[in-house]
């Protein structure tokens, strides 16, 4: 009842772990698989190894967690192996990947074999990635076209909510041949420690994911859905199945979980009996409630 095809790929639910969680090693990829996740998403990885920004890199704030983590990952010439190990688990590995510009996009999308490539041009707080070429349409064509260009499996370009608005930077992906987009990335943001007056996160700030930015993600989701033609992939502060329903509605065609599953590793086997339990009852399929909310 919940598996769908997406972008070619096979899901068995339309529930996949989000990129920058339990992400940077097969073996925490296969896990996640064999929790129940649809589809996992590997931590991003770049050209050269990297260690990121000094801690704190993440901190738990009311409404959620700040992170900086500064793009931390081994570099694509040592994570193949990570990504093999990640098949094991049965469901399609997504490689999240980023750069500085098109052609490192392109240079590391074709040495790795993954399932479908998602882009991070949306890392808020990583000098040169992420943002810094995110919120430039141009770019977001570019780098895409590159990378289309350059492979065969389905890319995905995965967005940020910084900007004034995402439509914009969704047709610039969509005219650069993505496959879909993914909305969103962290909510830049900054936490402060009133006994010292010092910023908390090394980095000084950072980006808000959790709980916190749900409405935004799916007010996002709801404009992209409007514009694009390619299925959006809705992320952001989803922690239960009426979260995952709610995305879908507001025009989603698939999920992605991240700071849950901090939370609860089984999130994904816990999500998908509700979802199918209240579908029943309602006698709705997921295509029924996909856009649903765009129908009123
Ligand atoms: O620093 C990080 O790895 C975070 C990446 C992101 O927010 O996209």
């Amino acid at each position: 009842m919940l598996s769908l095809t997406l972008t070619g790929l096979k899901l068995e639910n339309p529930l996949m772990l989000a990129a920058g969680i339990m992400g940077t090693t097969g073996g925490s990829l296969k896990r996640i698989a064999e929790c129940g996740a649809g589809a996992v998403v590997t931590k991003s990885i770049g050209l050269e190894p990297k260690s990121g920004h000094s801690n704190p890199s993440m901190v738990e704030v009311d409404c959620g967690f700040l992170n900086a983590m500064g793009l931390p990952n081994p570099s694509y010439k040592n994570f193949q192996d990570e990504i093999d190990t990640a098949r094991k688990g049965s469901v399609p590995v997504i490689a999240s990947i980023f750069g500085g510009f098109a052609d490192e996009f392109s240079e590391i999308a074709k040495a790795l074999d993954a399932d479908a490539f998602e882009l991070n041009v949306s890392c808020p707080h990583a000098h040169g990635y992420g943002t810094d070429i995110g919120t430039d349409p141009e770019l977001v064509e570019d780098i895409t076209h590159a990378v289309k260009k350059a492979i065969s499996a389905p890319v995905w370009v995965k967005l940020t909510p910084n900007v004034t608005d995402i439509k914009s930077t969704g047709l610039a992906a969509q005219r650069g041949g993505a496959d879909a987009v993914v909305a969103i990335n962290t909510v830049r943001g900054m936490a402060i420690d009133i006994e010292t007056g010092c910023p908390i996160l090394g980095n000084r700030f950072g980006g808000l994911s959790g709980r916190a930015i749900k409405p935004v993600a799916i007010k996002c989701v709801f404009d992209l859905y409007e514009v694009l033609d390619i299925p959006v992939i809705g992320v952001g502060g989803i922690s239960d199945w009426r979260d995952a329903v709610e995305f879908i509605m507001a025009g989603a065609r698939a999920v992605q979980i991240g700071s849950a599953v901090g939370e609860n590793i089984n999130i994904f086997q816990d999500i998908s009996p509700c979802m199918e339990a209240f579908m029943a009852e309602k006698q709705w399929t997921l295509d029924d409630i996909y856009g649903m909310a765009h129908e009123v």
